[in-house]
């Protein structure tokens, strides 16, 4: 390369660097420069986050406007009112501070991706970075720069609702689910218009709920904590997660809201977090409700002192701010370093020179929609499927549609969903009788609702099965059932869903159960009642054309469980990467039928009513294809400490038809200072294999993949044995050995 090329190229480069450097530079010099200039009212209004006052958008709205009584407007207005907000605030206002709007894009803004639970059963972090691509390029389009998620909270109780929106019970496969959503939220660079800012919540712990009730108490000790519910927040950090929001939970007795150990010892001295932290919705004041603050004041200084940046909805900081400051029980700093947070958020976003967007409205795209059939074509699991019974042929000539999910367009997106259109949605009757032409569709939804126990429509859906030559149900937990303050006592179909599979079954012919929910349902009679099993969560908007395919092998299913399916809500929580125990159930002991109580044998941690093992493990899910794993074999017997090795096994296609198989790879720590769980896992890979095909599938494993926290709270890996498995989920696989030196 000539030099004055070189000179060339390395000046672009410096150049870029220099404006790379300088954007941080120069971001932190224009925050320092507008801080000083700001009064301590304007600080604390920036502190403070609101979203009722915005339709209509009342003079009243606008004067506290032009105040500055808001940094930031979520869940409100619609897209006009977001700009002339906007232009109020930064042509109105005596420092012309732009408004951050936020609102709830858990998992799409006008096209709905599965719900995140369904998304982590793609086992597919790309689809799920273009998802979070997709949903910030149609949310920033509206005017909203801020979403709510992801939502990284471990769950390994499914009466919990907001189980519907978590990555699932392990820490890797969310912590890779984080990472994805961050940067498909983020893009490269925040300051691209089409990026919107990502928030990790709910920081922490929030989902290991006391008994599954959403809000409930946490008690867990700290090496469960970092080994397992943090670890996904800090894959967000380590990904550039622009914010946090704190959890309604109290954490060992503290609030989150008002949790040092968390907002500074965790998320800022140790994780060196640079980023913006916002209260959940009046969770600050909810402090007294917990009994850790004494009034709405006393919540202000837990909070601001904790490291809260910015209050959702409650007003504790605006009304006690001031006063805690003169008082001097909230330091001048402490206001400062919040409010650079949140300027420092806004222009990396480019909030202060972009020129007000217009108001615009999107509309679903054919690339939208495309990601969004992938997305849920990818996270349906096949559950059962005896004598192949799927996928259904096209010869087929006549199918019954029968069930309360089959044609409900807003049942089938789940929870969290603002800004959808009904007219979008694509529904699974809809897409059969377009695939099969109306004729070859006999649809009878037998219940109104999934909650229906009424028996009126099950004659209609007994004649549709009797007439037709197979019968697909469409089965579940309908929109209302699922989420935020949904918990759940019971685990089962709700309704008379169990029924009316019976009824239908009594026909005789070939039965499929489609099962859409938020959480891990609890089926035995219908799993036992149905030939073939397609768990599709809750799909979103192209949740029809998905199902379709699937069924009649225009798709393979590919889905595998990100959570565990117990056999019944009476061994909640169930998860695979529990202990030994010193009695574990030995396998004379598994396989007692449900609800039989047998004849206690040994005294092994067991039960003497249900099978001590999930119905369905952590990572399965079938193909239309079968796979093989053959030939583990290991680059070395053993490794030392700081080195790694190669852990691979042959996979095969023994089938007729293409699939792609999620190879999985497990490993225990056999004897260690604090007991290791029976498997972690610690790998994936995504693998289409034609018929016949078969192919190395290889890890690395280095010695620090291995590290757990120890009693002293550190992170190490202790020389040993280490088993290992290369699997299709969590309980099967083949198995080797290794050992660390
Ligand atoms: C809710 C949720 C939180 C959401 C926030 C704003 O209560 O806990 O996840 O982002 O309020 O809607």
């Amino acid at each position: 390369m000539a030099w004055p090329y070189c000179a060339f190229v390395g000046f672009f480069l410096l150049g870029a660097v220099v404006s790379t450097a300088a954007t941080d530079a120069e971001v932190d010099q224009r925050v320092e420069a507008l801080l000083s200039r700001m009064t301590l009212d304007e600080k604390i209004g920036q502190m403070s986050q609101s979203d009722r006052l915005m339709t209509p958008f009342s003079d009243e709205v606008r004067q506290l406007i032009r105040q500055g009584r808001w940094g930031s407007l979520f869940n409100a207005g619609n897209p006009a009112e977001r700009a002339e907000a906007q232009r109020i605030a930064r042509t109105e206002t005596r420092l012309g501070i732009p408004i951050l709007f936020g609102r709830d894009v858990i998992h799409g803004y006008r096209t709905i991706f599965p719900i995140p639970l369904g998304q982590a059963a793609t086992w597919d972090p790309d689809i799920v970075e273009q998802a979070g691509r997709t949903a910030a390029r149609e949310a920033s389009a509206e005017g909203i720069r801020w979403t709510f998620a992801p939502m990284i909270d471990i769950a390994r109780d499914p009466r919990w609702g907001r189980i519907a929106e978590s990555p699932g019970e392990d820490p890797y496969l969310a912590s890779i689910f984080a990472a994805a959503m961050v940067r498909g939220f983020q893009g490269t660079s925040l300051a691209d218009p089409s990026a919107i800012a990502a928030c990790a919540k709910h920081f922490a712990g929030y989902g290991a709920a006391e008994a599954g009730r959403d809000y409930n108490s946490t008690w867990i000790a700290e090496i469960l904590l970092r080994d397992v519910y943090l670890r996904p927040f800090h894959a967000a950090v380590d990904a550039g997660v622009a914010s946090f929001m704190t959890s309604f939970n109290a954490l060992n007795g503290v609030p989150s809201s008002g949790n040092e150990f968390l907002l500074r010892r965790i998320l800022r001295d140790e994780w060196k977090f640079p980023g913006l932290v916002v209260s959940d919705y009046q969770s600050i004041t909810e402090m007294t409700l917990h009994g850790y603050a004494a009034d709405a004041r006393d919540a202000a200084r837990e909070a601001a002192n904790a490291g809260v940046d910015m209050e959702m909805v409650s007003t504790a900081y605006f009304d006690h701010l001031k006063s805690l400051v003169s008082s001097g029980a909230v330091a001048g700093k402490t206001i400062d370093d919040a409010v650079r947070h949140i300027l420092r958020l806004k222009f990396l976003l480019g909030l202060f020179d972009a020129p007000i967007p217009a108001a615009q409205t999107v509309t679903v795209t054919p690339e939208s929609l495309a990601v969004a059939q992938k997305a849920a074509t990818e996270s349906v699991v096949l559950l059962k499927n005896d004598q192949n019974l799927l996928p259904l042929s096209d010869t087929v000539g006549s199918l019954a549609v029968i069930g309360p999910m089959a044609d409900a367009p807003v049942d089938q997106l789940g929870t969290w969903t603002i800004d959808w259109r009904t007219e979008d949605v694509r529904t699974p009757l809809a897409e059969l009788r377009q695939m099969l032409g109306n004729g070859r569709v006999l649809y009878a939804p037998g219940l109104k609702t999934s909650r229906d126990s009424s028996h009126d429509g099950f004659a209609a859906a007994r004649d549709a099965a009797d007439r037709a030559d197979a019968a697909v149900l469409f089965l579940g937990e309908e929109q209302i059932l699922s989420g935020e303050a949904r918990s759940r006592a019971f685990l089962n179909l709700p309704g008379a869903q169990e029924e009316l599979v019976e009824e239908v079954a009594k026909a005789g012919k070939p039965v499929v159960a489609v099962i859409m929910a938020g959480r891990p349902l609890t089926f035995h009679d219908t799993a036992a009642r149905a030939g073939a099993i397609l768990y599709a969560w809750h799909p979103g908007t192209m949740g029809g054309p998905a199902i379709a395919d699937l069924l009649f092998g225009r798709a393979v299913p590919s889905g595998r469980l990100p959570v565990t399916f117990p056999r019944a809500v009476g061994q909640v929580p169930i998860y695979y990467a529990h202990l030994n125990t010193g009695r574990p159930a030995s396998a004379s002991e598994l396989g007692i039928p449900m609800g039989t109580p047998a004849k206690p044998t040994g005294y092994t941690s067991k039960y003497i009513d249900v099978d001590v093992t999930p119905e369905y493990p952590f990572g399965y899910g079938l193909s239309y294809t079968n796979f093989t794993y053959e030939n583990l074999r290991l680059s070395a017997p053993s490794v030392a400490m700081g080195g790694s090795l190669t852990i691979s096994a042959d996979i095969a296609n023994r089938g007729r038809r293409e699939g792609t198989e999620v190879v999985q790879l497990y490993i225990h720590d056999v004897v260690a200072s604090v007991a290791q769980p029976v498997r972690l896992l610690k790998g994936f890979r995504r693998v289409a294999l034609k018929p016949g095909e078969m192919r190395t599938v290889s890890f690395a494993i280095r010695t620090e993949d291995l590290a757990f926290y120890n009693q002293q709270m550190k992170l190490v890996t202790e020389p040993g044995r280490f088993e290992v498995w290369i699997a299709p989920d969590a309980e099967h696989g083949i198995k080797g050995e290794f050992v660390v030196k």
